[in-house]
């Protein structure tokens, strides 16, 4: 297991990703538990299994594939990680995210990132889709920053601005997908938690009164690395299950993976139409 990962070990993986595909992706997708059926609908797919490539973590989480889909979606050049790789695996947050890094050399300059998460917003149900407008960053803040180690200066600042994580522009043109297709969206702030272990009770009044809706086990690494080097991130997280702030129900990935199945079509509406927009 590596601490942190070099550009060299960045630009290995990249070399072998460039010889197996022919266009050039221009847009990332990150898709997250029970949601990776978008990347089936991937046109002229080509496969790349992360254990094929050198310096990579694997997935390994039921519900998580672990290869990315390079080829086109709504015309658009796309490269789809079919799984995640999480930090509760065990893997470095250098290796959680050497992913993005990948897709930044490759000239990715958008990404869209989906995750399952628990709604700590009262107004919020299993299978709603919320699109994600800021995230806090509680890994981060308790010292697992993937952007700890040397600076990668060749893709970003020592110190890189976060004022907008989330970007405005795609904010906005998925509200308006969402309109013109009668989905409802929520929209709301993701907390991210390193798990696996679910929130207990007391975790989810803290969240609920640090103004988060919804919690996780991703996406903020990924976002944050991503911004480091000024790609642009579209996020949405799929309401799984509602948390419980009493303790008088359990939290199950079986649920999790179930709702992905309600979710993940509104997902790809969203995702579909914010791609013909782009
Ligand atoms: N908490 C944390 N991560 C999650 C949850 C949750 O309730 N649901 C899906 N991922």
């Amino acid at each position: 297991m590596q601490k942190f990962i070099s550009l060299a070990q960045i630009d290995e993986v990249v070399n072998v990703v460039k010889k197996k595909i022919s266009i050039q992706p221009v847009i990332g997708m990150i898709l997250g538990s029970g949601l990776n059926g978008l990347a089936d609908s991937i046109q002229k797919p080509v496969h790349i299994s992360y254990s094929d490539l050198p310096n990579f973590p694997t997935s390994t989480v039921h519900g998580h594939v672990g290869r990315f889909v390079i080829g086109e979606l709504e015309g658009k050049p796309v490269i789809v990680m079919q799984g995640r790789i999480h930090y509760y695996e065990g893997y470095t947050m250098g290796e959680v995210t050497l992913p993005v890094r990948v897709m930044h050399r490759l000239g990715v300059q958008s990404l869209f990132v989906t995750n399952a998460a628990g709604g700590v917003n009262a107004d919020f149900a299993p299978g709603d889709v919320m699109l994600i407008t800021d995230q806090l960053n509680l890994m981060g803040m308790s010292g697992l920053n993937p952007l700890m180690g040397p600076n990668l200066d060749e893709i970003g600042p020592r110190f890189p601005d976060m004022s907008q994580p989330y970007d405005r522009d795609y904010c906005d043109m998925t509200r308006k997908v969402a309109k013109e297709n009668k989905l409802t969206l929520r929209a709301g702030i993701y907390a991210g938690l390193s798990g696996p272990s679910f929130e207990s009770p007391a975790d989810l009044r803290f969240l609920r009164l640090a103004g988060v809706d919804a919690v996780g086990m991703s996406t903020v690494p990924e976002v944050i690395v991503a911004r480091h080097g000024g790609i642009r991130v579209l996020g949405l997280s799929g309401i799984s299950n509602k948390a419980n702030l009493d303790g008088s129900t359990i939290t199950t990935h079986e649920e999790v993976i179930e709702a992905g199945r309600v979710i993940t079509p509104k997902i790809e509406t969203i995702v579909r139409g914010v791609l013909r927009g782009m």
